[in-house]
């Protein structure tokens, strides 16, 4: 073959180059990296289920399928969300598990006030006629076009209610939501927590004083160009809720809509692996613990467990969270040098522990317990395969799944992480 025609089938490459499907993906970074996709996504849709799963039923039983309302949904992230809770984990043998199937799904109405991420999730999705975007701004309002009916879930991700900065817009948008209702819709609001440890320098007991943070986005930079493009960061001023406050708000709703808006669940998301753990810029203390989770679930990429062992540094003033931070401090890294340990004993020639690992003690907390003895498991059951990597490809993302175990049985949903999430419910059927 000529040169000429070699270079003409280069256009194949040239096109998936272009087309971004050839781009070298990986989960150590970006805004799609392992932690989102198996922590946050993941911690978000195990609260949710119960709750989604009610309101499928409730709509099947008027023979009526479920209208989404993302609030915004940046490029349909909230869709995706969604889309991906299952109806269970645990079981081996079913491949049909998703929850929110094509057929359960009556509208998803993506609402951004970005014109280029709306235009992306048309690009992405515009071919489904169930899946419609708008351009509109919710601190005016519940966008509603004409006659447009009432929605079953009014979704938020990710920090989005943090854009309202002023209370006022949400309660609002809350009280209109509930107005509006006809029967029943559930409400899910996601907030920045107020006391994230990546942020401990902003932490107050001033709370009506400080309320709002500068949120620089500087996370999507490796340390040498954060430094580097300082003066070009692009900063959001965001606020800071916590659970009171947020139970607050939604009072103030349902009064002025003259229902009640019911708190059905908080959770605190993303305890240690916030975003700005990694770049320290809020707290000199923070440790890159998202990186080495990030590192845990990465395929064929052994992790130093040294670097997920957490020292926290109390602050004065705020002995309530400090204590619970001790005691997260106290089981994460429990379980880690236990892992650690185990893999230093077990000797993969003979299938068996060089010295016995020491037992667990009967004194830690049920979750801590659990998530070892689970681990001790998984080393001698996977230990000696030899081939795959079983270190790299199952006992590290197995840790990391212990290790999400762990602080999602013990957090608290006060607004102790990077987000705080509230599930409400409007229930007018029985007025
Ligand atoms: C933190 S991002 C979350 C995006 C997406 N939901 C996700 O899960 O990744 C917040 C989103 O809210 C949008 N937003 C901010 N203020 C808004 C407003 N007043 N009206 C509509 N959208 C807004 C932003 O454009 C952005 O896409």
């Amino acid at each position: 073959m000529s040169t000429a025609a070699q270079i003409a089938q280069m256009k194949a490459y040239t096109d998936a180059a272009t087309s971004g499907r050839y781009a070298k993906r990986s989960g150590l970074v970006g805004k799609y990296d392992n932690v989102r996709r198996l922590w946050e996504d993941e911690v978000t849709r195990f609260f949710l289920r119960p709750h989604l799963e009610q309101l499928i039923d409730r709509k099947a039983s008027q023979m009526k399928r479920v209208r989404i309302m993302d609030l915004g949904c940046g490029s349909a992230d909230g869709y995706e969300l969604l889309a991906g809770i299952r109806r269970r984990d645990a079981d081996l043998q079913e491949f049909e598990v998703t929850l929110l199937t094509s057929a359960v799904l009556g509208l998803y109405k993506g609402v951004d006030l970005n014109q280029e991420l709306i235009a992306q999730a048309r690009d992405q999705y515009g071919q489904n006629p169930k899946l419609i975007f708008q351009q509109a701004n919710f601190s005016a309002g519940l966008p509603l076009v004409g006659n447009e009916r009432p929605y079953d879930l009014y979704f938020t991700s990710y920090g989005t209610c943090s854009h309202h900065n002023e209370d006022e817009t949400l309660i609002g948008l809350l009280a209109e939501i509930a107005e509006r209702t006809r029967d029943h819709c559930l409400i899910v609001c996601d907030w920045l927590g107020r006391y994230s440890y990546e942020w401990q320098t902003l932490w107050t007991n001033d709370l009506p004083e400080n309320r709002n943070m500068d949120y620089v986005v500087s996370y999507i930079y490796d340390k040498e160009e954060r430094a580097q493009k300082r003066d070009e960061l692009e900063h959001l001023r965001l606020r800071l809720m916590t659970r009171q406050v947020a139970e607050a708000i939604v009072q103030q709703a349902g009064q002025r809509a003259g229902v009640e808006i019911k708190a059905l669940q908080f959770f605190d998301r993303s305890v240690l692996t916030g975003r700005h753990m990694d770049t320290a810029e809020y707290n000199p203390h923070a440790q890159p613990l998202r990186q080495a989770v990030n590192s845990l679930h990465e395929a064929s990429v052994r992790t130093d467990l040294s670097q997920l062992l957490f020292d926290y540094v109390p602050r004065a003033g705020f002995e309530f969270i400090n204590d619970y931070f001790e005691h997260l401090q106290m089981c994460w890294n429990s379980l880690v040098t236990f892992v650690d340990e185990l893999m230093v004993k077990y000797d993969e020639k003979s299938q068996q522990y060089l010295t016995p690992p020491r037992p667990i003690p009967a004194s830690y907390p049920p979750a801590l317990r659990e998530m070892m003895e689970r681990m001790r498991r998984v080393v001698e059951a996977t230990g000696w395969l030899g081939y795959g990597l079983p270190r790299e490809n199952i006992i590290e993302p197995q840790l990391g799944f212990a290790l999400r175990h762990l602080v999602t049985r013990l957090q608290q949903g006060l607004g102790c992480a990077h987000g705080l999430v509230g599930i409400f419910e409007v229930d007018k059927s029985g007025c």
